[in-house]
Parts: C-alpha cells; sequence; structure tokens
C-alpha cells in the first residue's frame, strides 16, 4: 500500500524490548532509560497478531530490533511464526551480537533470514568506552558465529562520531576477507544520546558519507590498496534499507554508506516501526505514533488495520533535519 506521499510502504521494524545488555553513547543516556511495564510491552503473540494484519497493508520484510532483541523471551518462536505467514519474504534482525554464538543455529532453524550486527570500532578500549559495559570478543564472536550458522547476507554497523577518532580504514577492510557488509551510518539526533563528550549529539560530530569515502579511500592509497568502487548489482547484499554500497575490486563483500543526514532518503522511504510498547511510529524522528497496543486489546483486528491506515496517512514527507525525538534510539529500534 502508499502513503499519502505515494511511497509503497513494505517494510516493518518490530521492537522487541527496549531493554539492552550494552548503553552506547549514541544511542541512550548514561542512567539508562525507565524500563517499559510488564503490561506496556506488547505479548509475542500480540506481536504476530499485529504483523498479520500488516501483511494486508502489504509488509513484505520484517526487522527485529531493540534494544538488543535477543534479550527478549520468545524471540525465536516469534521468528518461527513469522516464517510460517506466507506473505513475508523476509525475516531479518538488528543486534549487538552478544547471544549469537547461543542462538544463531536455533535462529536460522526457526527461519531468520539475516542479521545486522553494530560494531563501531575494532579497538578494545573504545569499544568499552562506546558500549559502557561491553567486551569486543563478544560481539566478534557473534559475527564468526552468525557466518558459521550460514547467514548470508552478514552486514555490520558502525556509527561514526567524529570526535572518537575511528579507524576508519581499518574498518572498510574487514569486508575484503570475509563475506562481511560493513555500513558506515550517520550519527543521527534521535533522543538524548550522550554523544563521546557527554553533551549529546551535535552536528560537528557527523561524519558526512562524501566525507567518509573520501577519508577511506586516501588511507587506502597511503597503503598501496585499490580504491573503492561502487558495488555491482550481483555483488550489493540484499536489504530493505538506504544504503548504498561500494567495493574494494575482488572483496568477498562490500562497504555501504547510510547518510540520513547529508544525502537524506525520505522520498524512497519504505517503512514503519513499532515500538515494544505498541505504537505505530511513521517515522523515526517524528513523534506522532498510532496506540496499535490498545486498538488491539480493546478492538480486535480491524481496529489494528485502520491504526495502519492512519500511520501511513502521518508519515511525513521527510525529517526536516528535526533534532531530538521524545523516545531514545534503543525504545525506537533505529
Ligand atoms: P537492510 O538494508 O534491510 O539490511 O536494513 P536497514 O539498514 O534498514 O536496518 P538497520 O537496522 O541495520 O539500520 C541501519 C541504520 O539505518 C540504523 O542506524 C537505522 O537507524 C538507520 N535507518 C533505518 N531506517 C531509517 C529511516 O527510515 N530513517 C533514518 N533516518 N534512518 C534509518
Ligand atoms: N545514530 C545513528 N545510528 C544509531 N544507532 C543507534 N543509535 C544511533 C544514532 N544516534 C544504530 C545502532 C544499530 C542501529 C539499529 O541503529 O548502531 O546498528
Ligand atoms: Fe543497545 Fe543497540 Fe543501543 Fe547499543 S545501539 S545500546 S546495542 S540498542
Amino acid at each position: 500500500m502508499k502513503d499519502s506521499h505515494g511511497r509503497v510502504i513494505d517494510y516493518l521494524r518490530i521492537s522487541l524490548t527496549d531493554k539492552c545488555n550494552f548503553r552506547c553513547i549514541y544511542c541512550m543516556p548514561a542512567e539508562g532509560v525507565c524500563p517499559m511495564g510488564h503490561d506496556e510491552l506488547l505479548r509475542i503473540e500480540e506481536i504476530e497478531a499485529i504483523t498479520r494484519v500488516a501483511t494486508r497493508i502489504g509488509i513484505k520484510s520484517v526487522r527485529l530490533t531493540g534494544g538488543e532483541p535477543l534479550v527478549r523471551k520468545g524471540v525465536v518462536d516469534l521468528v518461527q511464526a513469522l516464517n510460517d505467514m506466507p506473505e513475508i519474504e523476509n525475516i531479518s534482525m538488528t543486534t549487538n551480537g552478544v547471544l549469537l554464538p547461543k542462538m544463531a543455529d536455533d535462529l536460522k532453524q526457526a527461519g531468520l533470514s539475516r542479521v545486522n550486527i553494530s560494531l563501531d570500532t575494532l579497538d578494545p578500549e573504545q569499544f568499552e568506552f562506546i558500549t559502557r559495559v561491553g567486551k569486543i570478543e563478544s560481539t566478534l564472536a557473534g559475527i564468526d558465529a552468525a557466518l558459521e550458522a550460514g547467514f548470508n547476507p552478514v552486514k555490520i554497523n558502525a556509527v561514526t562520531v567524529r570526535s572518537l577518532n575511528q579507524d576508519f580504514l581499518a574498518f572498510a577492510k574487514l569486508s575484503i576477507d570475509r563475506p562481511l557488509h560493513v555500513r558506515f551510518i550517520e550519527y543521527m539526533p534521535v533522543g538524548t544520546s550522550t554523544g563521546s563528550d557527554g553533551t549529546g549529539w551535535g552536528k560537528q560530530d557527523v561524519v558526512p558519507s562524501e566525507e567518509l569515502l573520501g577519508i577511506i579511500n586516501e588511507r587506502a592509497r597511503e597503503e598501496g590498496l585499490p580504491e573503492l568502487v561502487p558495488a555491482g548489482n550481483d555483488d550489493k547484499p540484499i536489504g530493505w534499507g538506504p544504503a548504498r554500497y561500494f567495493e574494494f575490486p575482488g572483496a568477498k563483500g562490500t562497504v555501504g554508506f547510510i547518510s540520513p543526514l547529508s544525502r537524506h532518503f525520505c522520498s524512497e522511504c519504505n517503512r514503519l516501526r513499532l515500538t515494544a510498547d505498541g505504537k505505530l511510529r511513521p517515522c523515526l524522528f517524528s513523534d506522532r505514533e498510532v496506540d496499535v497496543r490498545t486498538a488491539l486489546r480493546e478492538g480486535g483486528e480491524e481496529a489494528v488495520y485502520n491504526c495502519f491506515l492512519e500511520a501511513l496517512n502521518l508519515k511525513p514527507d521527510e525529517h526536516h533535519d528535526k533534532v531530538g525525538t521524545e523516545r531514545n534510539m534503543s525504545q525506537i529500534g533505529g
């Protein structure tokens, strides 16, 4: 189905929980967020029911997000239930990878199509600074487990924050020897994240993708490596998102850029979001939400369907460079 700006909406991002085993500085404040009450949270069967209705408006691809989706009890059963819906063509997940060594095989078996793993640095100390509580070995083990379980593609999400001085070339080179699709994401002003110096998001911390491509290519030349070139159609990984892909000639994977600020992709937006407490969110940057949880609990399927129509209607044309939202990224799921 199309929204009021003529965009086809076929992708639903479902946040399963606002809880997370990390506390990334770009995603939530240091003190964390007030957790959702038990009754506020959608039950797994309720998520299934809402997604079944979503297929009636044309949703074909579903992504499970968080917080950290793998800390939610019942996640494997949910994947299985989504896999049983013939209209859903692709089930993906965005995770920090920590629980993948334990869960990757079960998730694959249940029908999960692919995973995107968040990792912003290869430096163990910087990893601890960014995640506040994480150990880099746990996420690296998650990446190995995803490849071993046979997920394809496996994408790596790296949020770029200028003042962190991440080693971008080292990161891009992860795509050479293994089939990993590294994506650099511009740091977005969502919620009240801490940022690298405790003062929150600032424009000066955004590294525009064009500049980043230049930095990587310059560093590659210095090391005697070839430059990144636009990825051939056969090499681009399957996806429903906005990344633009490049590759090092002969590499097994690709390097992608997600540029919500420097080159926003709102005119191609194809998605709605469902929060863990049952609100349909038409745009990442807009706090206008539709209460589908109450609709389901008090009205049933037709009421849920009407919520989807309302959310389609409420989707704004673009984010208009809005800074800040009431919810943090961890409560929306990116
Ligand atoms: P695929 O391309 O299908 O693999 O997924 P994706 O890139 O949509 O999903 P992922 O959860 O890995 O998101 C990567 C980054 O893109 C995150 O930082 C998201 O917040 C960001 N992103 C995804 N959708 C939108 C959107 O509609 N608007 C904006 N501004 N950013 C988005
Ligand atoms: N800006 C850009 N990306 C972010 N993510 C979390 N917070 C931000 C932010 N402020 C990313 C995570 C994850 C994805 C869902 O969103 O790293 O990969
Ligand atoms: Fe958790 Fe993901 Fe936010 Fe990091 S980015 S704190 S892993 S929800």
